[in-house]
């Protein structure tokens, strides 16, 4: 039996699979498929203080090497969100990870007051461990990424100081500042870093000679994006190796989580891989385990990092 309990930073998880924000909805929509109390956490789909109607169709489009997205943080909002979606999570005893973004500093700052107006920290039976602070979105028109400036990433972090769960900022992979900014990000009192998000990317449907997406470019994610992101991990391991680290990107199989785990993230999040199976994530962790077993691994926390000298 392999040990597969992980943490994040002050965040203990029974192992190290969760499901990327985006990518099984908003609440308890991957429970038809997976018992949500298996997964280490069910990060949510961003959230903003109020709702949003995100861009326009088409919002998908395959690629070779997985997909590129632009869905623009289509939400309900805070409190709808706490009242129609919190429950079921709360239900299937997931371990939940609220994933908040926003246009301004501001807007961060309210979607962290909202998140402990509507979903009070430390209430009997609370699934929520942590908040990921989505900095790096990469489908807002005309807005400058937080993620790819030191002063703007790290006021974020500082206007959410309020919240009372330890807080991820998931970062970028589209610029050279990835390490001073989750320096930054970790100065201003990040407890973990999520590395990373997608890259910024734009198909031409040839037909029509115009942008495939309706809101013209996006976010390409699956495998192909798997080693930029170990990249990204192993960048940002080496600087700060005392930053707790969550992995994702192209995460489909046993060696694509192995990849981030020894690259220095203490657990990883599935994506794309999602969207054609479900239960990826499970299936993820069972291959994990037997890799354990086959290669004489007893506890995945041996894994962790593994591949720095
Ligand atoms: C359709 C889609 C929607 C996404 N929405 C979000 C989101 O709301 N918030 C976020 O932080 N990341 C979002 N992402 C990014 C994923 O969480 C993840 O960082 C990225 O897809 C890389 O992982 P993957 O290669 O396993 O898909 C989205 C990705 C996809 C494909």
């Amino acid at each position: 039996m392999v040990d597969l309990t992980t943490a994040v930073g002050a965040v203990g998880l029974p192992n190290p699979g969760m499901c990327a924000p985006g990518t099984a909805g908003h609440g308890a929509e991957l429970g038809a498929f997976v018992d949500l109390a298996q997964l280490g956490a069910v990060v949510v789909k961003s959230l903003s203080a109020g709702p949003w109607p995100g861009n326009p169709a088409p919002r998908v489009h395959p690629l070779s090497t997985g997909m590129i997205n632009s869905v623009g943080l289509e939400g309900p909002g805070i409190a709808a969100w706490a009242h129609d979606e919190l429950p079921a999570l709360r239900r299937a005893q997931a371990r939940v990870v609220v994933s908040i973004w926003g246009r301004s500093v501001e807007d961060y700052a309210a979607a962290a007051d909202a998140l402990a107006e509507h979903a009070p920290a430390g209430t009997a039976s609370d699934p929520i461990v942590a908040v990921e602070i989505n900095l790096s979105c990469p489908n807002l028109a005309g807005k400058k990424m937080f993620a790819h400036d030191v002063g703007a990433a790290a006021d974020v972090i500082t206007a959410t100081a309020g919240l009372a769960y330890p807080r991820w900022a998931k970062l970028s992979p589209n610029t050279d500042a990835l390490v001073a900014v989750a320096e930054a990000c970790a100065g201003a009192g990040a407890d973990a870093v999520t590395l990373t998000n997608t890259l910024l990317g734009l198909v031409i449907d040839t037909d029509s000679r115009r942008p495939a997406l309706g809101g013209g470019g996006g976010g390409v994610s699956g495998p192909g994006l798997g080693p930029i992101a170990v990249r990204a991990v192993w960048e940002v391991a080496r600087a700060m190796p005392e930053l707790p680290i969550v992995g994702v990107g192209g995460v489909h199989d046993a060696n694509s989580a192995l990849q981030l785990l020894m690259a220095g993230a203490s657990a990883v999040q599935v994506g794309t891989a999602n969207f054609a199976d479900p239960r990826a994530t499970i299936r993820v962790l069972d291959e994990l385990a037997s890799w354990c077993d086959s290669h004489g691994v007893a506890t995945i926390a041996e894994l962790i990092g593994a591949a720095h000298p």
